[in-house]
């Protein structure tokens, strides 16, 4: 299983509370942002750097900026919209694409609804987001559709995985790393993970 699992305390301890079922969407809907910001540290690390002059009051120096083209969030709706407040906080200049795909409760394939990303998205590197990945369809196709579409390099981050998931997204997308909070014991036989922490765009919105 290739996956990068971002184990800080601070983000096991947000999502143990994400977990309980009595939290409220609006406590829910902070800590996802809360996590966002934290596992969008760890998504970035590898981001490349330049130096640039800077005159500091005392004196000249050379310090490191972030690098040319920036990046782009593509968020898978509309659970992926959750994420997306916390990661511009960290980089506020980054585009955003979006990739509307719900999953067909009976046969839990992925069926798109809307498509639209920076017309520039090969000359970047793009970051997929979405909450949950369960069996991994949904994000199996949002990232088939986004290199369909021209998209460079990619990476998709999460909060939750199943090991199904995780295997289906290798097998498919050997090339996109994985980042996620955590990796559960199984799905149930609705594709729900478990123990997990229930629908996560209901929970986000308020919908159930
Ligand atoms: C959820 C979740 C993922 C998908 C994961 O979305 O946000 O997109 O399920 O499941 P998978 O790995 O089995 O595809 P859902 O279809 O419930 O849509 P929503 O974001 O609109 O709530
Ligand atoms: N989508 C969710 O929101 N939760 C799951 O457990 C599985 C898919």
């Amino acid at each position: 299983m290739k996956i990068n699992i971002v184990d800080h305390p601070l983000i096991q301890h947000k999502l143990t509370l994400m977990r309980r079922r009595e939290t409220s969407t609006r406590t829910f809907r902070e800590l996802v942002t809360e996590v966002a910001m934290l596992l969008g540290y760890e998504v970035t690390r590898d981001l490349e750097l330049t130096m640039e002059s800077v005159e500091t009051p005392l004196e000249v120096m050379q310090a490191p900026m972030l690098e040319g083209k920036k990046l782009c969030f593509i968020s898978i709706l509309r659970a992926g919209n959750g994420l997306l407040d916390g990661l511009l906080q960290l980089l506020p200049s980054a585009r955003v694409g979006h990739v509307g795909l719900y999953r067909d409760p009976e046969t839990l394939v992925a069926v798109e609804y809307y498509y639209k990303v920076p017309a520039d998205i090969g000359d970047r590197l793009s970051i997929v987001v979405d909450p949950m990945l369960a069996t991994a369809n949904s994000a199996i196709a949002a990232v088939d559709r986004l290199k369909e579409g021209g998209a460079g390099r990619m990476k998709f981050l999460c909060l939750l995985a199943a090991p199904e998931g995780v295997k289906a997204f290798n097998e498919a997308h050997p090339d996109v790393e994985l980042y996620t909070a955590a990796v559960d014991r199984q799905l149930n036989d609705h594709g729900y993970i478990l123990p997990g922490l229930g629908d996560a765009g209901d929970r986000i919105y308020g919908t159930k």
